[in-house]
This record gives structure tokens, C-alpha cells and sequence, in this order.
């Protein structure tokens, strides 16, 4: 069994049907979020694949390229766990090159009622260009705007900097440290810095 970046808590309750987050999010410099398909599958395998260096150190899941048929696996199910109103994945793509992924984001509902976690990689070539911030800026007024949702999360590693920028720039509050957290990826620490907004 693959594993994956989402750990979803079935404690959680799913959104109400019809409160969903919107399916396409703009951002300055032609790149757009648009919610994970099915038809997504063969350019995230790909995308992941020519990743894998660079996710490595930080994404559980980046051990080994993923097959086709898990990378099917992960597009479906994440497509029903947003008709679900459990997780909410997107893919970051450039205007006028529908087939190639340059980053991935999610809003998740892991973390207890009334808040959503926001999970983000981006494409090696396309780091730096502020494109994780500009991502994590519209989905956290995305998630705040939804009824019912009045905080939003920012987990990472305390050695991972360039993940902890992003929530640093978008004046998130440090609001604790984990020193225990399970090391489930190379460069992990196991002490995990949550950043928070609130509404
Ligand atoms: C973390 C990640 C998503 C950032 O994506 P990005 O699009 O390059 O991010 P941005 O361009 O919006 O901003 C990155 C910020 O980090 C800074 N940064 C980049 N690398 C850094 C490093 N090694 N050390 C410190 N800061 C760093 C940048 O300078 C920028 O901040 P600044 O504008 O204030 O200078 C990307 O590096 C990535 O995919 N990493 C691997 C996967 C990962 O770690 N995901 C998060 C798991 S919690």
C-alpha cells in the first residue's frame, strides 16, 4: 500500500455538502491552482518522478517513483474525498501548458473541526518565485471564507526553512512547537513548528 501525504482523521467531520473551496484559484504570474482530476494522473506521475531528489528530504511519500496505477489511485481518491468534503488537492499549473504540473497544494481537513491544514511542494525548476506563497495566501482567505472554518495551519519541520518561510511571510503566528513528532521523512527532526491564522 502507498504511502501517502494525507493521514485524514476519521474523527474529523467532513465540510456540509456545498461548502467546498473553489476548483480554480488565480495567481499573480499566469500560474492557477485548479482541483486535482482523475486526468491529472499521468502529468502528477511525471511530476512527482523528475521530483523526487528534491522531495525526498521532506514528503514521506518520496522514497521511490510512484507506478501509474497508484498515481490513478491517488488522483481518485482524492477527486472523491473533495466530493466527501474531507481533503481538497489541487495542482499548480502555467497558463497555456495544461500537461505539465509545476507544484502541488491541499487544503486538508485532518487537523479537528473548523480548521483546514494547508500542504504544499513545488516544482524543483520553479522554486523561488514565490509561487508556494502566493498558493498558500489564496487558499488560506479560501479556507477562511468557508462557513464554519475559522483557523488554518501551517505544519513543518523546524530544519525545513524554505517551508517555514512560506507561513512566515503570510504573518501566520508560531504557535507552537512539537518536539515529538514522528520522523517520517529523511531530514526530519521530529520537531514540528505549527504556524496558525485565525479569522
Ligand atoms: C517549500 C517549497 C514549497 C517552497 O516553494 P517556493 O515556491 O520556492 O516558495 P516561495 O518562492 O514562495 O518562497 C520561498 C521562501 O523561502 C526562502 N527559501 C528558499 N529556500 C530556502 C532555504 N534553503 N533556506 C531559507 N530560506 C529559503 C525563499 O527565499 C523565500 O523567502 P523570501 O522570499 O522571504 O526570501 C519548496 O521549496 C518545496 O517544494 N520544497 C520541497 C517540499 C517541501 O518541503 N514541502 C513542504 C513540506 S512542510
Amino acid at each position: 500500500m502507498l504511502v501517502m501525504n494525507r493521514t485524514l482523521d476519521e474523527t474529523v467531520p467532513p465540510l456540509p455538502a456545498g461548502v467546498r473551496p473553489p476548483e480554480r484559484l488565480d495567481l499573480p504570474g499566469g500560474v492557477s491552482l485548479h482541483r486535482r482530476a482523475p486526468a491529472h494522473a499521468g502529468p502528477m506521475n511525471a511530476a512527482v518522478t523528475r521530483n523526487l531528489e528534491h522531495l525526498r528530504p521532506w514528503m514521506p511519500w518520496a522514497g521511490s517513483a510512484p507506478t501509474m496505477e497508484e498515481s490513478r489511485e491517488i488522483a481518485q481518491s482524492g477527486w472523491q474525498a473533495w466530493a466527501d468534503g474531507t481533503d481538497f488537492l489541487y495542482v499548480a499549473g502555467l497558463e497555456g501548458e495544461p500537461d505539465v504540473i509545476v507544484g502541488a497544494f491541499g487544503l486538508h481537513g485532518r487537523i479537528g473541526p473548523g480548521a483546514l491544514e494547508i500542504g504544499y511542494w513545488v516544482d524543483f525548476d520553479h522554486t523561488g518565485r514565490g509561487i508556494a506563497t502566493q498558493a498558500a495566501a489564496a487558499l488560506t482567505t479560501a479556507a477562511l471564507e468557508l462557513p464554519g472554518i475559522h483557523r488554518v495551519e501551517i505544519r513543518c519541520d523546524e530544519s525545513n526553512a524554505a517551508s517555514a518561510a512560506v507561513p512566515r511571510r503570510l504573518d501566520y503566528r508560531l504557535d507552537r512547537i512539537q518536539q515529538d513528532a514522528p520522523i517520517t521523512a529523511p531530514s526530519e527532526t521530529g520537531r514540528k513548528l505549527i504556524w496558525v491564522k485565525e479569522a
